[in-house]
């Protein structure tokens, strides 16, 4: 695991491996950023010269390296590029980019010192632990994440810099423990697993931690969970992972889509289809790495995720199309398509977490392929029975860095999933608005008068292509900033 750390000394002085500087686009060329200047002076004032040479630019994303001049104590200089340079400010999103890019270049490498701009050392940090991710656990060679940051700023504010650093420290850290999750092949993380995890890391950080097996869930009357699971040799888990604040004046449920496998069920996927569907759990992944944030946090706010664990899996005993479940709560759902798995743990995570009368209900959930096609692969949708907060937690996502977009729940999508049934409710409607027919569906099972929000994040959750600033291949922590702002806006009375 990478340490992380906050210096005053100045970028000539302290020792490092490598140290990292900013460099952006000028209306005449590159400039240097903000935080380099010991480093222009060891370079006789001709760095910008020098770096251009070799054919930097500072866009986004670039990463060059420079042996040291005599006067720095590190040997190595690497400049990554922040982009347009905007009066000389950068924003915490480029920030956070531009350190990620540094920290994942410089992966092997044993102490690396950040002499970016200092306007956000929260992001700054957070980018570097970001960009230090990596998954070895099936490869026996990988390369070794950075052992060491620093992350250098002037001496002051130097407080307001360390809790700065903490937060980061907190909010990389779970994040990439989402990752890992996500990461982690089927046939080792099952909801089974999963559950004993979240119980191992609720024992570790102080939260109470309850899990519901197939014979509970079968006595309480868990449909939509035990139908999906059916199908499984590993039967479904809903867990819950509480946090309290005993000053709370307000109470949060997360609820997490956790299909550690999604095949389709009967309704098989296609080949080409099923190859990435472990990240079908990125949502409980999500929820649960946000409650242990807020804890860690201490946010003075209850917080609980709700992780609906279920392996989709086709077999004899598997739930079939023309099924009717009954759900948690009572309702009937004919399932027309198994392959809409999510929505049917979700509805009974939302019930239960509905009898707990929190104030409001997000859930997170690699949904639908339609909001891939609608938004692509870095933006998620979000949905509410609440004009505010879909607003607001669209502002959030926007102030954490998180692309995001509303989405409406038009009514008239309704009655397809209504008027195509024999019972209360089918798991599909019309394929048009894919997205926003199954946000329609879970929106049945939100109890009068609770505030619900919805994030599909089926686009973001995994990247499959080649890493990016802070964003690794595979799985992304997709909605956790999102929702640890979202926590700490509500319990600071937003
Ligand atoms: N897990 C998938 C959605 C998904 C697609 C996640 C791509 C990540 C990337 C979900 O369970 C699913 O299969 N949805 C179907 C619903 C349809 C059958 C109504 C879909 O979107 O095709
Ligand atoms: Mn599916
Ligand atoms: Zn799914």
């Amino acid at each position: 695991m990478t340490a992380l750390s906050v210096s005053t000394s100045s970028a000539a002085s302290l020792r490092a491996d490598v140290l990292v500087i900013g460099v952006a686009k000028g209306p005449k060329g590159l400039i240097v950023a903000a935080g380099a200047e010991a480093v222009v002076e060891a370079f006789e004032g001709k760095l910008a010269e020098v770096l251009t040479t070799l054919g930097a630019t500072g866009a986004e994303g670039e990463a060059v390296k420079l042996p040291a001049p005599a006067g720095l104590k590190a040997p190595l200089v690497l400049a990554v590029g922040l982009g347009e340079a905007a009066d000389g400010a950068f924003g915490a999103e480029e920030l956070r980019k531009a350190a990620g890019v540094a920290a994942r270049t410089l992966a092997g490498t044993k102490k690396v010192a950040l002499a970016l701009p200092t306007d956000d050392v929260e992001a700054v940090a957070l980018g570097a632990l970001l960009g230090s991710y990596a998954f070895g656990t099936y490869k026996a060679e990988s390369k070794a994440p950075v052992a060491e940051l620093v992350v250098l700023t002037d001496r002051k504010g130097s407080k307001d810099a360390k809790a700065a650093v903490e937060r980061a420290t907190v909010l990389g850290e779970e994040m990439n423990r989402a990752r890992d999750l996500v990461n982690t092949a089927p046939n080792d993380l099952n909801p089974k697993s999963f559950a004993t995890i979240a119980q191992a890391a609720g024992k570790e950080h102080g939260l109470k931690v309850e899990v519901l097996d197939e014979k509970a869930l079968t006595k309480g009357g868990f449909g939509g969970l035990l139908g999906v699971g059916n199908g499984s040799t590993n039967p479904p888990r809903l867990v819950k992972v509480a946090y309290t604040h005993p000053k709370a004046k307000a109470s949060l449920a997360f609820v997490g889509k956790g299909i550690t496998y999604d095949s389709g069920g009967i309704s098989l996927k296609p080949a080409g289809h099923n190859e990435t569907m472990k990240c079908d759990m990125a949502g409980a992944a999500a929820v649960f790495a946000a409650v242990v944030a807020a804890k860690r946090l201490g946010l003075q706010v209850n917080v609980t995720a709700w992780l609906a664990l279920a392996e989709n899996m086709p077999s004899g005993t598997a739930t079939r199309p023309g099924d009717v479940l009954r759900m948690y709560g009572g309702k009937t759902v004919e399932v027309l398509n198994t392959d809409a798995e999510g929505r049917l743990v979700l509805a009974d995570a939302i019930v239960r977490a509905g009898e707990e009368q929190p104030d409001v209900i997000v859930d997170v959930a690699t949904l639908t392929g339609a909001m891939v096609l609608a938004l692509g692969n870095r933006t998620f949708g979000v949905m509410a029975n609440d004009d505010a907060l879909r607003t607001q937690l669209h502002e959030a996502a926007g102030a954490v860095g998180e692309a995001s977009w509303p989405m409406p729940l038009p009514a008239d999508l309704r009655k397809g999933m209504v008027e195509s049934t024999i019972a209360d409710l089918a798991n599909m409607g019309e394929r048009m608005g894919g997205g926003l027919v199954a946000g329609l569906f879970l929106k049945e099972f939100v109890a009068e008068g609770i505030d619900w929000a919805h994030i599909d994040i089926a686009g973001p959750a995994f990247n499959e292509g080649g890493p990016f600033g802070y964003t690794p291949k595979g799985g992304t922590a997709s909605a956790v900033r999102t929702l640890v702002r979202f926590a700490e806006e509500t319990a600071a009375g937003k």
